[in-house]
């Protein structure tokens, strides 16, 4: 059988970005309107400083304001509480992201439940996981909406498709769940407590890897000819002090069994940040009485 074909979300990715910038010069020029979004970061972690300096930079990039607020690791929930107040009162912050993980003094529940919902970008509030589980307008999580857009693309429509969702995070698993029941497929949910994994794992036309375990699912699990979206971004020792990026599947045992696969990194990553910037020119869109251009979704 010939090798997978590869799904290039770096380059998706990029051509979303380039028509949402176009979409945000047109309603600057027809409106007077620039989308911000805000990006609250408290603390120190390594790997969310660079998310939200990437962030913050392919913001600029496409044409929004970045709006930043970082703050000490010993912030306190009051305090962190008014940040997200004040920025659901600027009328020119359309989009909040307080980036997770929180220190474990903070509630991220109750932060989370303080984003004004129509200003949250991430799609985390209750009221758009709601909407989202009612198949209404909702702001969509910024991942499985990039995993959906890279499935359409390479399948064209997922209409009766068995699609196998591995993990049932708030961020991932749940959401793109829903979002392929939207689209008309038959879907799993598995997880780490599930019978016989494997078994499950090749009834799946396509199968979306979101565990967060480096290699977990194996050649042998995969349906030949099925569509794979490994989610998975983990990194590895690659000897000699190196490290490595790979994902939740094991990409080179994949690549001679399934039909089309996403590669780590360079596939679904991009995407994430990208409908990121999509679901902000949405929000600005919406809080300000204007279409949604159809280009963007
Ligand atoms: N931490 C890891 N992924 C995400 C994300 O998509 N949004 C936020 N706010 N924090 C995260």
């Amino acid at each position: 059988m010939a090798e997978a074909r590869l799904v290039d979300g770096k380059a998706y990715a990029a051509d979303l970005r380039a028509r949402i910038g176009r979409q945000a010069a047109a309603l600057k020029a027809a409106h007077g309107l620039v989308p911000g979004l805000a990006a609250v970061l408290v603390g120190e972690d390594a790997a969310s400083q660079v998310y939200v300096r990437n962030k913050e930079r392919q913001t600029v990039e496409t044409g929004m304001n970045s709006v930043g607020r970082r703050l000490p690791a010993e912030t306190g929930q009051a305090e962190l509480l008014a940040v997200v107040a004040g920025l659901n009162a600027d009328p020119a912050v359309h989009g909040i992201l307080v980036q997770l993980p929180l220190p474990a003094q903070i509630d991220a529940d109750a932060v989370v439940d303080a984003i004004d919902p129509a200003k949250d970008v991430d799609g985390f509030h209750p009221v758009n996981v709601g909407l989202l589980s009612a198949g209404r307008n909702a702001m969509v999580p910024c991942t499985p909406a990039g995993c959906m857009m890279l499935l359409e693309d390479t399948l064209g429509s997922l209409e009766g498709a068995h699609a196998v969702v591995v993990g049932r995070s708030n961020i991932v698993g749940k959401p793109v769940a829903q979002l392929l029941l939207a689209a008309n497929c038959t879907v799993t949910v598995a997880h780490s407590r599930t019978r016989d994994l494997p078994a499950i794992c090749r009834e799946a036309d396509i199968l979306i890897a979101a565990v967060g375990r480096p290699g977990m699912i194996e050649g042998g699990w995969i349906r030949p000819g099925a569509t794979v979206i490994d989610v998975g971004i983990n990194r590895i020792e690659a000897g000699g002090g190196r490290t490595r990026l790979v994902g939740d599947v094991d990409f080179d045992a994949a690549l001679l069994v399934a039909g089309a696969i996403t590669p780590v990194p360079g596939g679904v990553g991009p995407m994430t940040i990208a409908c990121l910037l999509r679901n902000t020119l949405i929000a600005c869109c919406r809080q300000n009485g204007v279409d949604v251009p159809p280009d963007v979704g």
